[in-house]
């Protein structure tokens, strides 16, 4: 290669020191942390108010909780963190539940939200502030992003035609219109996609549509919407731009990329409908009575309108708390809303222009799944969060739980029972907990509650206080499992460390050791404790109300982040240990999944009573019993049962299910085996002596006569529907 060599006062040569240095300088001052405070505002989603949370919402808020914990034990002097959620209460799932109870939305939303601060508080999460986005705020917000979305063209008005329920009068969304499949044909799918092929298609082109609130034929009905132009050129090329970095997690990146094309791709991405018709619960449209924001518009930014409210009570105004360079915006979401973050709702704050702000990250994770499964409502499984706290299970157990699991990535997330006892009781109470529970007697006990000198830089501290670093950047990038993975090979270091010092046997001969072994003696249990007082640090995120235990046994003040470098001062007095934390008992768990178990079987029964009560019954309650054909793959008798037999079914999910039927005294096994029966299968899961009966064989019966099985005509599938 040709190398020109630079003359002194070459041009190209100062303008290549030029650059140098102002390279040097440029990160310098962004490896530099800012000296003007931090403003940080922090969401997770906002949960529809028409249910109660479920483990799933628990789970997002934990991990949202965990890393806000974290930031604040981070935070300086004028350093401010808001970290706020808010009830999503407006749509028309809402409206028409809130109808279907007889009572006003608001009634049901206001039902909805008492029901919330119990699995708040009971796990701990550290919420600044809870709204509703049916407030003042709200309604205000939303309506100046949108005048100010308008303002710049980014709005327009367009005639729609859309299935209208004619007895109902009102506009059906897609999923409360169903009929067949245009593309396979298959009976009872809803408006927008069919469940067996998978097409995506219109509402209008289901062959036979019909309301499922009414039954009634839908007709087409024609009204204008407002649209928000999302295609247009100015919003792909900010978003283009946006999802560069990484800024998202690379799973996202690349999805959004997908819809936004890229390498002279064209994208996939057209104007979102951004209005709905009355009679809608929401927010009106200013200027364009009977019209509503559609639910997806006004719900983030109920985001700003719960920091708003939160704002005011320190009589700080939201634009001057979201203007200026320094405001850091995160939101933490599921996989399943990455569309409404990542496209909709940067663009709106971008184009909407001050005071708002574009999110800096969204955080996104996967779904939580039960011994490999999804947890599915019907069938009873997953943990009910609510349950839980009443059932006295530990809240920090399931916190820690989730931290052991939890990481940067969009994956799902699996809740093992076995692996849960192991984790809470062989991992936190059996090496952590430990540590102090075995070093606070000696403390206690022999030297009077005070530590000892030389603890301080003996090597298993230092290399504990050594971490530090390396785990507040796990924290900080969400990596939680690594984190608790390298703080349990740390307490694994301490109890190692203890065992090889055996303090326990200088101890047996206390009052006749020199000075040099007890001083050794008493360096060991106070290296414990601060290893114990590090741990606790590191923990803190994660087990808050542990920690303040802690630190009220050791005697110091509120942990923050920065404590790690500052030891126990020598001599330093703890008080009483209290034991800390209970192991999980198998039994505890049992006795929750066996009530969860229960209450979705009452939970059917008052509509069984009902049925029975009334001789007719419309076809729509005919519709809930889902009834499809099933296969006999296995049959076998029940050792200890002279009624049951124990049957294995494939309905034509992913694993076949387990159905006890009382028919051995009319059946043999091995005459069941290979023969297809009709079977329900939204049956509430019933937990049997011998194991949970996952739904239930028909069979025609009398007093006085014996059982007799159905069997369907030759061609009937495994997984038909009998209707
Ligand atoms: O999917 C949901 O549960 C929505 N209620 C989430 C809304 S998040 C935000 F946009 F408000
Ligand atoms: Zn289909």
């Amino acid at each position: 290669m040709l190398r020109i060599p630079l003359r002194s006062g070459d041009f190209s040569e100062s303008l290549a020191k030029a650059l140098l240095k102002l390279k040097l300088c440029f990160s310098l001052i962004m490896s530099t942390p800012s000296n003007s405070p931090r403003k940080v505002f922090v969401t997770t989603a906002l949960p529809y108010a028409n249910g109660v949370f479920h483990i799933g919402h628990i789970m997002e808020y934990i991990q949202a909780d965990i890393w806000v914990r974290y930031q604040r034990m981070r935070l300086r002097g004028e350093d401010r963190l808001y970290f706020v959620c808010a009830d999503d209460v407006h749509g028309a799932p809402i409206m028409l539940k809130a109808e279907a109870e007889g009572m006003a939305p608001q009634e049901l939303v206001n039902k909805i939200a008492a029901t919330r601060p119990k699995c708040l508080n009971g796990f701990l999460i550290s919420f600044d502030h809870w709204h509703s986005t049916e407030s003042p705020e709200n309604t205000e917000l939303s309506r100046d992003v949108y005048r100010k979305l308008k303002a710049r063209q980014l709005i327009y008005g367009k005639t729609i035609e859309q299935f209208f329920d004619p007895v109902k009068n009102i506009f059906l969304p897609d999923r409360y219109i169903k009929g067949e499949c245009p593309r396979c044909h298959a009976p009872d799918q809803y408006g927008d996609a069919c469940e067996q092929c998978s097409a995506v298609y219109n509402a209008t082109e289901l062959i036979d549509p019909r309301s499922t609130l009414s039954g009634a034929s839908p007709v087409l009905k024609s009204s204008e919407h407002f649209f928000f132009r999302l295609s247009d050129p100015q919003c792909l090329e900010f978003l283009r731009e946006w999802v560069k970095g990484d800024r998202l997690q690379g799973e996202v990146t690349n999805k959004i990329r997908e819809w936004l094309g890229h390498d002279g791709e064209e994208s996939k991405i057209v104007d979102w409908d951004i209005s709905r018709d009355a009679p809608y619960f929401g927010i009106e449209i200013p200027d364009a009575p009977g019209k509503y924001f559609y639910v997806w518009l006004d719900a983030p930014i109920g985001y700003l309108a719960s920091l708003k409210a939160r704002l005011a009570q320190e009589n700080i105004a939201l634009e001057d708390f979201l203007g200026g360079a320094d405001i850091e915006q995160y939101h933490f979401i599921g996989k399943d809303i990455i569309y409404f973050h990542t496209l909709f709702w940067p663009a709106m704050m971008k184009f909407s222009g001050a005071p708002y702000h574009i999110p800096d990250n969204i955080f996104v994770h996967g779904f939580i799944m039960f011994s490999g499964e999804k947890m599915s409502k019907s069938r009873g499984t997953g943990i009910n969060p609510e349950l839980y706290l009443d059932f006295g299970l530990n809240a920090e157990w399931l916190r820690y739980y989730f931290a052991a699991k939890l990481n940067d990535r969009v994956e799902d997330l699996d809740f093992n029972p076995d692996d849960f006892i192991a984790r809470v009781n062989s991992d936190l109470v059996g090496k952590y907990v430990n540590i102090a529970s075995r070093a606070a007697p000696f403390v206690q006990k022999y030297f009077d509650h005070h530590l000892g000198k030389n603890f301080a830089d003996l090597p298993i501290v230092q290399e504990t206080r050594g971490e530090a670093t390396t785990l507040a950047e796990l924290l900080e990038k969400r990596q939680f499992s690594a984190a608790v993975r390298r703080i349990m090979e740390l307490a694994d270091c301490m109890n190692a460390y203890w065992d090889q010092k055996a303090p326990w046997t200088l101890a047996k001969r206390f009052d006749t050791l020199s000075d040099a072994e007890r001083a050794d003696l008493h360096d060991t249990c106070s290296a414990a404790l601060e290893v114990f007082r590090l741990l606790t640090l590191y923990l803190k995120p994660i087990l808050p109300r542990l920690a303040g235990e802690a630190e009220q046994f050791l005697n110091i003040a509120s942990l923050a982040w920065s404590d790690a470098d500052v030891p126990l001062p020598m001599g330093h007095r703890v008080n009483i240990y209290q034991h800390l934390m209970t192991r999980v008992d198998g039994k505890q768990i049992d006795q929750l999944l066996e009530a969860q178990a229960k209450q979705q079987i009452q939970k059917s029964e008052p509509e069984a009573k009902s049925e029975t009560a009334s001789a007719m019954i419309n076809i729509d309650d005919f519709a809930k019993v889902d009834l499809r054909i099933g296969k006999i793959l296995n049959a076998e008798s029940i050792e200890g049962s002279d009624k049951l037999l124990k049957i294995t079914v494939d309905i034509g999910e992913d694993k076949p299910r387990t159905v006890f039927a009382g028919i051995k005294k009319s059946y043999s096994p091995e005459h069941l085996i290979g023969r297809l029966t009709p079977i329900i299968v939204n049956l509430a899961p019933r937990k049997m002596k011998f194991g949970v009966s996952e739904g239930m064989i028909l069979a025609a019966s009398s007093t006085d006569s014996g059982i007799y099985l159905l069997q369907p005509d030759a061609g009937a599938a495994i997984g038909m529907k009998i209707k």
